[in-house]
């Protein structure tokens, strides 16, 4: 029996737990850990490299809350990752999705059209097994699906502990929220297609360019959710502009499509950002004059306003409640990848409400940086 495509949907055929990890190729892993603790509150996890058995890259893995971030780079020239590296820079190359059973997501992906990237490996130590599989999403991002319940091990086979004297506070950053890709002009409803065909998500909003435009630039976005709302992939695409939007600067600077920002989320955010700003997070900034209506744009908020305007973070509301967020510059050489911090109170949104004054924030450092 064929069934409809809209009953397949409800049946979930990709469950997923949520976000496992993240994998970013980085020109120097080592330093790279260091900045994502100091600065970001991570702490020593794990480590695979050369001590381990490899011979051509080294993996530091740092976690804080639910968030693990595995940094890895290459130990010698001519490898795929150092290819990456100098191609991309710095940025997301893997997406981990944690599942129950990663050889049957990866062949329910094949079926439906994936590429593959990794077929369903079995890798064991004396803590267990882990079975892995991967398909490719835009640009050279991949879905690692992980399937750990056999496993009780640190991280994965063939990383070991890794202790540290420096184990910074956490600054209360506690999952992945969503995840944004960039992809080229044009592109955006392929992708949505992808994510809803192969991956079996569901499309949750939708901004166009009169939506999502300033003055001189514009993006059109869609936002992709797996059944359980715990994976959020929005997709965004330049629109035509007077000038070259954010998107393009990042196309162009990262030479493809590929992770734009990681959103995590606080319980806390006048807590979480005060942490990061006093470790030397640079953050976007709005305007004062954003502040002066603000409590006209979105009603009563339980939070003060006077640290809101110092740290600027931005407040919207939707049908469900509001949402506090604020953005980091970029947090590597190019202009490329950066992290969202958000805090809901209710609202499942992404702030709308905030595009532009954020739009017009990155415009300003466009407009320093010559790529406007
Ligand atoms: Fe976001």
């Amino acid at each position: 029996m064929t069934l409809p495509k809209l009953y397949i949907h409800a049946q979930d055929f990709m469950p997923i737990n949520g976000t496992d990890y993240l994998e970013l190729y980085v020109s120097n892993a080592k330093q790279a850990a260091h900045f994502y603790k100091s600065a970001f509150g991570f702490r020593t996890l794990a480590y695979a490299g050369l001590e381990t058995g490899l011979k051509d890259r080294e993996s530091y893995v740092v976690e804080q809350d639910k968030i693990r971030l595995v940094l890895t780079s290459p130990l010698r020239s001519g490898t795929d990752i150092g290819r990456h590296i100098d191609q991309h820079g710095d940025g997301v190359k893997v997406t981990a999705l944690w599942v129950d059973d990663a050889t049957y997501a990866y062949n329910a992906a094949m079926e439906r059209g994936a590429r593959s990237y990794m077929e369903p490996v079995t890798e064991s130590d004396e803590d267990g097994h882990v079975v892995r599989s991967g398909i490719y999403t835009y640009g050279e991002v991949v879905h690692i699906f992980v399937e750990r319940k056999d496993y009780n091990g640190i991280f994965l086979p063939g990383y070991k502990k890794m202790e540290s004297y420096y184990n910074p506070e956490p600054v209360g950053l506690k999952f992945v929220d969503h995840m944004v890709g960039n992809v080229e002009l044009g592109k955006m409803n392929e992708w949505v297609d992808f994510y809803e065909k192969v991956m079996g998500f569901t499309q949750i909003l939708s901004f166009d360019d009169k939506e999502i435009s300033t003055e001189y630039t514009a993006l059109m976005s869609k936002v992709m959710s797996n059944g359980n709302g715990r994976i959020k992939f929005p997709i965004n695409e330049p629109a035509p502009g007077k000038k070259k939007s954010q998107v393009d600067e990042y196309l162009e600077f990262y030479e493809g499509a590929g992770v734009q920002h990681i959103a995590v989320a606080t319980d806390n955010i006048i807590q979480t950002v005060t942490a990061l700003r006093d470790r030397g997070v640079e953050f976007l900034r709005v305007p004062g004059t954003y502040y002066d209506t603000l409590l006209d744009r979105v009603g009563h908020i339980d939070e003060d306003l006077a640290p809101l305007r110092e740290l600027g973070i931005l407040v919207d509301r939707d049908d469900e409640g509001y949402l506090l967020q604020i953005f980091t510059r970029t947090v590597q050489a190019r202009p490329t990848m950066f992290f969202e911090i958000i805090q809901r109170k209710g609202a499942q949104s992404f702030g709308k409400g905030n595009f532009k004054a954020l739009f017009e924030a990155l415009e300003r450092e466009q407009e320093l940086r010559g790529t406007l």
